[in-house]
C-alpha cells in the first residue's frame, strides 16, 4: 500500500461520510519537507461541516490515531503528516530490492491489447528525423504500456504504396540497373524518382508512364509486383539496420500496400451507409458538421487515396487485434488528418473510433536547421548514431581507458544519448539536435544518467554487499530518506507517463533521481563502517535498480561500468 492510501485510511476513520479514494485525491505533497511528507487541506470540508477550516483541522487531529506516524501536526487549515521514515523507507526499499524489474508497476491494462503504430518510413526514401522521433517515442510508449500490463502490438506502417511507386518503376525501367541499386538502394532509387519528377516537365509522357506502372501494380501485373517486392525488401533491409541499433522490434510491417488490398470492404461500407457523395467526379465523405475538410475517398481518376487506406487499416487492426487503444505516433503536422480519420470512422458508426489516438510530436531540427527530404536537406540516421557512438567512445577512452568492453559500452552510451535527448522534453515540443550537447557526461543528458548509475554500481562493487535480506533497512537517516521517498513515487511517475503517453515524464524523473544521488554522494561518505553502512548500500542498490528500469522504459541500456 502506498503512503497516501495509508493516510487516507487513517483520515477516513474520522471522516466517515467520505470515501478513502476521495480523501486520497485531496492529499498533497508539501513543497518544503519541513511541512511534513504529506498534507491534508481542510478547506473543501468547510461548507459541508459549517466550520472554519482551521477549526476542522484542530478537531480532526484531536480524534486521529496518530500512532503510525512520526508526528501529525496542525498548520492552520492543514494537517501535516510526518511519516515514520525508518518504517516507510524500509518498506519501499524492500519492494525495490525484492523485484526490481516489476517495482512501480501497476495493472492499468489488465492485459488488453494496444496497437502502437510508429516509425512508418516510406519505401525508397531515406528515413527522416521525423521517423527517428516517431521510432523512439513509439518504442518507449510501447515499453511503458507493457510495464502497466498492456499488451502492445508494434506496427511499422510502411509507406509502400501510391502513385510514386509507378513513377519509380518507370524511371528504373528507363535508367536503372540492378548493380547500381544494390550499391546504395535507398539513395539510388530516390535519385531515379527525383530525376523522373524533374524531367516530367519536359517529357509529359513520363507522368503517363508512371500512372501506367501504378495501374499494373494495382491490377496484379507480375513484373510490377516483382519490382515492388524488390524495392520494398531492399529498403526494409536498410531500415532494419537502424532498428537493430535502436533495439526496436516490430510485430508487423504491414504497410499501405497491405491495406490497399483491403479497401474494397471499406468503400462498400461507405456506400451502403450512404456516406459517399459525388463531388467534381470524385467521391467524398462530407465532414462539415465536424468543421473538417471532407474525406477524399476515390479520386476523379478512380484511384483510391491515403485516407481510404487508413480507414481500411483501422478496421483491420480493430478486427485483428481487438485493441483497447490504437495509437498512431505521427508528427504534429498530421493532426487535422487524424481528426478527419476519426470523424470518418465515427460517421461509419464505429463507436471505437475514440480508441484511436494521434500521438503527435514536434519537429526535429539539427543545429538549428530544419530537415526536408524534398530539398535534399536530410541527415542519415545511421550517420547520426554512428557519430554519437564515436563521440561516446572518445569520452570513455579518456575517463576509463581500461574499460573491458569499451566498444559495447560506447554503443550503449552513444545510442542512448540520442534517444534520451529526443525523449527528455514533452513530445509536443520541437527538438534541436546538437551532437556535442547530446553526448555530454554532465548536464541533462542520457550519459549523465547512465554515468550516475555506473557510479552507484562501482560503490556497490567496492562495498561488497549484494544480498540485503539480513540488513535492517529502517536504519536510514534523513538524507537517505529523501532519496528513498523519492523512489517511492516511481509508480505514480510511470502511471503519469502512461496516461499522457509521454516518455519525458520518465526521463525527467530519472534525471532528477540521478541529480539527487550525485548530491548525496558528494557529501555523504557511504562506505564508512558504522551501523548505517549496509542500509546506505541498500539505498545505493535501490537507486541503481530504479535508474536502470527507468532507462529501459526509454529504450536505453544501463552499463554497469563506463
Ligand atoms: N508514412 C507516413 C510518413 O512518412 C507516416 C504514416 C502515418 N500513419 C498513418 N497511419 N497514416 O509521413
Amino acid at each position: 500500500m502506498n503512503e497516501q492510501a495509508q493516510i487516507a485510511m487513517t483520515l477516513q476513520t474520522v471522516l466517515p461520510e467520505l470515501s478513502v479514494a476521495e480523501i486520497e485525491s485531496k492529499i498533497e505533497r508539501p513543497k518544503d519537507s519541513n511541512n511534513g511528507d504529506f498534507a491534508f487541506p481542510t478547506f473543501f470540508l468547510a461548507k459541508q461541516l459549517h466550520q472554519a477550516p482551521q477549526a476542522i483541522a484542530a478537531d480532526l487531529i484531536a480524534k486521529l490515531d496518530t500512532s503510525k506516524y512520526e508526528k501529525v501536526v496542525q498548520a492552520g487549515p492543514y494537517i501535516n503528516f510526518y511519516m515514520n521514515q525508518g518504517q516507510v523507507g524500509a518498506d519501499i526499499l524492500k519492494a525495490i530490492l525484492a523485484d526490481p524489474a516489476n517495482y512501480g508497476r501497476r495493472d492499468l491494462g489488465h492485459n488488453a491489447p494496444a496497437s502502437v503504430e510508429f516509425s512508418s518510413p516510406n519505401i525508397a526514401k531515406p528515413m527522416g528525423m521525423g521517423h527517428l522521433r516517431s521510432t523512439m517515442i513509439g518504442e518507449s510508449i510501447a515499453r511503458i504500456l507493457e510495464k502497466e500490463h498492456y499488451k502492445p502490438i508494434r506496427i511499422d506502417y510502411l509507406g509502400d504504396w501510391g502513385t510514386q511507386f509507378g513513377k519509380m518503376m518507370a524511371a528504373y525501367k528507363m535508367w536503372g540497373s540492378e548493380e547500381e541499386v544494390a550499391k546504395d538502394p535507398i539513395n539510388v532509387l530516390l535519385s531515379y524518382y527525383v530525376r523522373i519528377s524533374r524531367e516530367a516537365d519536359e517529357h509529359p509522357e513520363y507522368d503517363d508512364m508512371g500512372r501506367e506502372w501504378f495501374a499494373k501494380l494495382e491490377h496484379g501485373d507480375e513484373e510490377a509486383w516483382q519490382l515492388w517486392r524488390w524495392f520494398r525488401s531492399i529498403s526494409l533491409e536498410r531500415f532494419q539496420r537502424v532498428y537493430k541499433m535502436l533495439d526496436v522490434n516490430f510485430d508487423s510491417f504491414n504497410g499501405e500496400a497491405f491495406s490497399a488490398q483491403k479497401m474494397g470492404e471499406s468503400i462498400q461500407l461507405l456506400r451502403d451507409k450512404k456516406l459517399l457523395k459525388k463531388s467534381q467526379g470524385a467521391e467524398i465523405v462530407d465532414l462539415e458538421k465536424y468543421d473538417l475538410p471532407p474525406l477524399l475517398i476515390i479520386k476523379s481518376n478512380g484511384t483510391s487515396t491515403y485516407i481510404t487506406r487508413d480507414i481500411a487499416t483501422a478496421l483491420y487492426r480493430k478486427r485483428m487485434f481487438g485493441h483497447a487503444k490504437s495509437l498512431y505516433v505521427v508528427g504534429a503536422e498530421q493532426e487535422a488528418y487524424f481528426n478527419q480519420l476519426k470523424a470518418g470512422l465515427k460517421e461509419m458508426g464505429f463507436n471505437w473510433y475514440d480508441q484511436i489516438e494521434h500521438i503527435s510530436f514536434g519537429l526535429m531540427s539539427i543545429n538549428g536547421q530544419k530537415m526536408s527530404t524534398r530539398k535534399g536537406n536530410t541527415v542519415s540516421l545511421e550517420d547520426v548514431l554512428n557519430d554519437s557512438i564515436d563521440l561516446a567512445r572518445q569520452q570513455i577512452a579518456e575517463k576509463n581507458p581500461d574499460l573491458a568492453n569499451a566498444d559495447e559500452v560506447a554503443k550503449q552510451v552513444g545510442v542512448g544519448a540520442v534517444i534520451f535527448h529526443d525523449l527528455k522534453n514533452n513530445r509536443r515540443n520541437a527538438v534541436d539536435f546538437n551532437l556535442d550537447e547530446v553526448v555530454k557526461f554532465e548536464g541533462e543528458t542520457g550519459p549523465y544518467v547512465q554515468y550516475s548509475r555506473a557510479r552507484a554500481e562501482s560503490i556497490l562493487r567496492k562495498g561488497g554487499l549484494r544480498d540485503f535480506s539480513q540488513v535492517d533497512l529502517t536504519k536510514i537517516g534523513a538524507e537517505e530518506w529523501e532519496l528513498v521517498s523519492f523512489m517511492g513515487r516511481f509508480a505514480d511517475v510511470i502511471q503519469r507517463a502512461a496516461d499522457n503517453y509521454d516518455p519525458s515524464v520518465i526521463a525527467k524523473y530519472a534525471l532528477e533521481l540521478a541529480k539527487r544521488f550525485n548530491r548525496y554522494y558528494a557529501h555523504t561518505r557511504i562506505l564508512v563502517d558504522d551501523e548505517q553502512r549496509d542500509a546506505r548500500l541498500a539505498v545505493v542498490q535501490a537507486i541503481s535498480h530504479v535508474l536502470k528500469y527507468a532507462l529501459l522504459m526509454l529504450d536505453i541500456k544501463a552499463p554497469d561500468e563506463m
